[in-house]
């Protein structure tokens, strides 16, 4: 099982563990707003932490839980999983963060380290991610990682806003945020 590091977070698989974290943020309405539309239960945060043991188990890959890393605080989860959890679909990646880590910068600097981890250890050549129409926030990171739109699609049983990467894109998108570039000529400090 894969442990991912990013300047302000550690992804851990998520465990048993993450239970008191993970469902202090999971019912919450705002972070459930797009999702279900409805708190989770503790019964349905218990489930799904045995689904995604299971799924870590069986492939390798599945959901994280975000530690912020300054704090030790669970402030966020976020996957790599199959689109409609059908591992004939492309790799799908996702995200929530708890309200009080909003507008920081969190999702972007996660979904930067689950991409990589996508295409770099999984070798997975696209790379997808759907969110309810009106989830504009969730669109502006698929965004900032470099995805593009590819119109409305009905996945989960609804219509969604349905993004994608390529391998291609994704190593144009790294190049420009990560890898240093040397100065232009003539370019002084
Ligand atoms: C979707 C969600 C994770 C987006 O959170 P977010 O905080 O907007 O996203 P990021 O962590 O990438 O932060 C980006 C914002 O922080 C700002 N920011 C501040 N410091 C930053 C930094 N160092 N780097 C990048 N962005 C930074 C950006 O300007 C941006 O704000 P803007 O969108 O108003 O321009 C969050 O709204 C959420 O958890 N929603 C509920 C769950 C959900 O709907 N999940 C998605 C289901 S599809």
């Amino acid at each position: 099982m894969t442990t991912l590091t990013t300047p302000r977070l550690r992804l851990e698989p998520m465990d048993d563990h993450h239970f008191d974290g993970l469902h202090a943020m999971n019912r919450l309405p705002e972070v459930m707003r797009f999702i279900s539309g409805e708190p989770e239960t503790p019964e349905v945060t218990r489930r799904m932490i045995d689904v995604v043991k299971g799924r870590w188990e069986q492939f390798g890959f599945s959901w994280w839980a975000f530690i912020e890393r300054g704090t030790g605080e669970l402030v966020g989860a976020g996957c790599i999983q199959y689109l409609g959890r059908d591992p004939a679909n492309p790799h799908e990646i996702g995200w929530r963060l708890v309200p009080q880590r909003w507008g920081q910068g969190l999702a972007s600097e996660a979904a930067q380290a689950m991409a990589a981890f996508a295409f770099e250890s999984l070798d997975a050549p696209t790379l997808v991610a759907v969110c309810l129409p009106g989830n504009t926030g969730s669109a502006r990171v698929m965004e900032r990682l470099g995805m593009h739109y590819r119109g409305l699609e009905t996945w989960y049983e609804r219509p969604h806003a349905t993004w994608e990467m390529t391998r291609a894109e994704w190593r144009h998108a790294s190049k420009i945020s990560c890898v240093p570039r040397p100065a232009p000529a003539g370019y002084r400090d």
